[in-house]
């Protein structure tokens, strides 16, 4: 017979009701690699995105016309005129202000509330819980219907502005098309930023607020064939949301090394066109 617990002041795994077994889990495989990996991994590149966003160093290649996605827009007097294509918003920053400082807030608002990166971090940084059937360490759980995490109800808004961040990229890989001569020109860089691009827009309609916003709420798809087709094509990206989720942080990474490298004269770009 399986004991349940009766102490009505405790809460998770020690509420009342709930089977009284002394075990943190009973699952005997390596149930905690997952977590740990997306620990390590989401942590690397956050220490990569604070030091680039924070040095304001080697984040645009003049030449090419190549400005990183961790410094776009750049509205700041402290970014070169060339690469201020949406105008001068803001003074000189002082050291470590991130130059795009206009936009993260908003970017790290929707990844930070998606859908696959809450399961992420809840699991890998709050270990709320850590895996499928292993208690976690909290004593109470309050959901996302109080504060502070009932704001992650505000995804959906997120994602109108994620949209137009991506109108921005989109603009900087068009002004990315420049060649040596000041005409029109493709180099690696600008194939790197399209493809980072390319797949942004994907991650970005893979949301579940946008699979909501395109199919939800309606009664019956026939009366709805359009919506029903782009539904259904957001629903085949949703499900490959979680990978795209870990890509586009490779990309976004991998965009920005490149600029940096060809920007402090390490490598030079390779062209393919002029
Ligand atoms: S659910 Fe992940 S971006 Fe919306």
């Amino acid at each position: 017979m399986v004991l349940a617990r009766t102490d009505s002041a405790s809460g998770g795994t020690d509420a009342p009701g709930r089977a009284l077994i002394p075990e943190r889990t009973l699952r005997t495989d390596r149930w905690w690699q997952a977590p740990l990996t997306t620990f390590v991994l989401l942590s690397v590149w956050v220490l990569y995105a604070l030091v680039r966003t924070a040095s304001q160093r080697a984040y645009f290649v003049d030449k090419y016309h190549y400005l990183s996605p961790f410094t776009s827009p750049c509205v700041s007097a402290s970014c070169p005129s060339e690469a201020r294509d949406f105008g001068t918003w803001f003074g000189h920053f002082p050291p470590f202000f991130p130059l795009a400082i206009i936009v993260l807030p908003f970017l790290l608002g929707f990844r930070l509330t998606c859908y696959y990166y809450r399961r992420a971090y809840y699991r890998a940084f709050w270990q709320s819980p850590p895996a499928c059937a292993v208690a976690e360490p909290h004593a109470a759980y309050s959901g996302e219907t109080r504060f502070p995490l009932i704001f992650q109800n505000a995804h959906r808004y997120f994602f109108y502005v994620a949209l137009l961040i991506s109108l921005v990229n989109t603009y900087d890989v068009i002004r990315a098309c420049r060649g040596s001569d000041g005409g029109f020109g493709v180099g690696l860089g600008t194939l790197i930023m399209l493809g980072n691009v390319v797949l942004l827009w994907t991650y970005t309609v893979s949301c579940h607020s946008c699979r909501h916003i395109i199919g939800g709420r309606l009664r019956n798809f026939s009366a709805h064939p359009v919506r029903y087709q782009a539904w259904t094509f957001v629903s085949r990206l949703n499900a490959k949301h979680m990978q795209l989720a870990w890509i586009t942080l490779g990309t976004l990474m991998v965009t920005d090394a490149y600029i940096a490298l060809v920007s402090s004269g390490a490598i030079s770009d390779l062209r393919i066109i002029n």
